[in-house]
């Protein structure tokens, strides 16, 4: 008999996690009731929020030991007995981290992106691309000439916001870890430059890259994804009426303690606006950041890269490895063919 696989917080990490902190769980296969139908799913999203939700800081809510992993998922629909959907359909919907789901209505988005891959749906065309177009959009404001500085830039949601960026006519620096990080983001995603913050210090990368625009700094818009000594130091050089967009923490998900943040007489200095960005706010723009982004990935002017791994039973360690700093690209765990 076919089972449902599933993989559970095991316990509760302190510091980064590993693979030792998840479990896989085999049970019955879930049956689709009416109005319902059962799915398998194909390409599971690994997101820096689900570190939250293990530590319970999220504000999804929490995951507690012997609870099944949660996320968003791509999946195929295998039967059905709700009206308008399929056998071989599409979806994505929040259905975990397990092989099967059962899904009712109102709770899935039929996919169907014409010639681009399915697993595009959990990344540059769903929740993090969203989040760089709003974000970027709605909360940078940005226009063209503007210098946009973006952090993370080799991630999903750095990438799509300097490529997007860049074509509204902006001039887009990176911020990345590593050489390879660096040239993709210089090479392939077509930045204007890149500070790799582990080969030079990033105030001397900004001195080089984002020279002053007195009387102030040389940095219009700063889109945020990790916080820390980056922030305080692209926040040390704003640009006057700068647009900063605090939208990730990736150097504190894995510690318990808040460091010190950037202190707000920056703010006042450059009369910046310091905007919170939480992607559920812009559900409103999602039709139209995938129809843009999608006509962008068809006429070759934004990529994205993916690092997908093979099997479920996978996904702690690969979680693991996202958590490091130590992926490249949206983090997708391949369930199924
Ligand atoms: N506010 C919202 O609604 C919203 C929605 C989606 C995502 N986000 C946030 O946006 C950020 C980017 O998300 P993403 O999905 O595109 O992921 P991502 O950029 O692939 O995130 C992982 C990357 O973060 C970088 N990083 C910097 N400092 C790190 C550290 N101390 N430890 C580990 N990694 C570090 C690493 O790149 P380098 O090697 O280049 O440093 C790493 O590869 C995350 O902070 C995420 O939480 C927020």
């Amino acid at each position: 008999m076919p089972q449902n696989m599933r993989i559970l917080l095991k316990s509760t990490p302190v510091g980064p996690p590993g693979p030792e902190h998840f479990e896989a769980a085999h049970c019955d296969m879930p049956v689709a009731t009416e109005n319902q139908a059962l799915v398998e799913t194909l390409y599971l999203s690994l997101d820096p929020y689900m570190r939250g939700q293990i530590s319970g800081r999220h504000l999804s809510g929490a995951v507690k030991p012997g609870d099944t992993m949660r996320g968003e998922a791509v999946s195929r629909v295998i039967s059905s007995n709700m009206k308008g959907l399929k056998a071989g359909d599409l979806i994505a919907a929040h259905t975990g981290w397990q092989s099967h789901a059962v899904i009712s209505d109102g709770v899935f988005r039929l996919l169907g992106f014409d010639a681009l891959p399915p697993s595009l749906a959990l990344g540059v065309l769903g929740m993090p691309g969203l989040t760089a177009y709003a974000g970027l959009k709605r909360l940078g404001e940005p226009k063209a000439g503007d210098r946009l500085l973006v952090s993370s830039a080799a991630g999903t949601v750095g990438a799509t916001v300097g490529q997007i960026a860049r074509l509204m006519g902006c001039e887009t620096i990176g911020i990345a870890g590593g050489p390879q990080k660096y040239a993709w983001v210089t090479d392939t995603a077509k930045f204007a430059a890149c500070i790799d913050y582990k080969n030079e210090k990033i105030r001397d990368g900004l001195m080089r890259l984002c020279p002053p625009r007195p009387p102030l700094g040389g940095v219009d818009i700063y889109f945020d994804n990790v916080g820390g000594d980056v922030l305080l130091a692209a926040m040390e050089n704003m640009a006057l009426h700068a647009r900063v967009i605090l939208c990730g923490l990736m150097t504190q998900y894995n510690t318990d303690s808040i460091p010190a943040g950037p202190p707000p007489g920056l703010i006042i200095r450059a009369r910046a606006t310091v905007r919170g960005m939480v992607v559920y706010d812009h559900e409103d723009m999602r039709a139209e950041a995938i129809d843009k982004i999608a006509a962008w990935i068809k006429s070759g002017d934004l990529v994205y890269r993916e690092d997908m791994t093979i099997g479920l039973e996978h996904a702690g360690a690969t979680f693991a490895r996202l958590m490091r700093g130590e992926t490249f690209g949206k983090v997708i765990v391949k369930v199924a063919n």
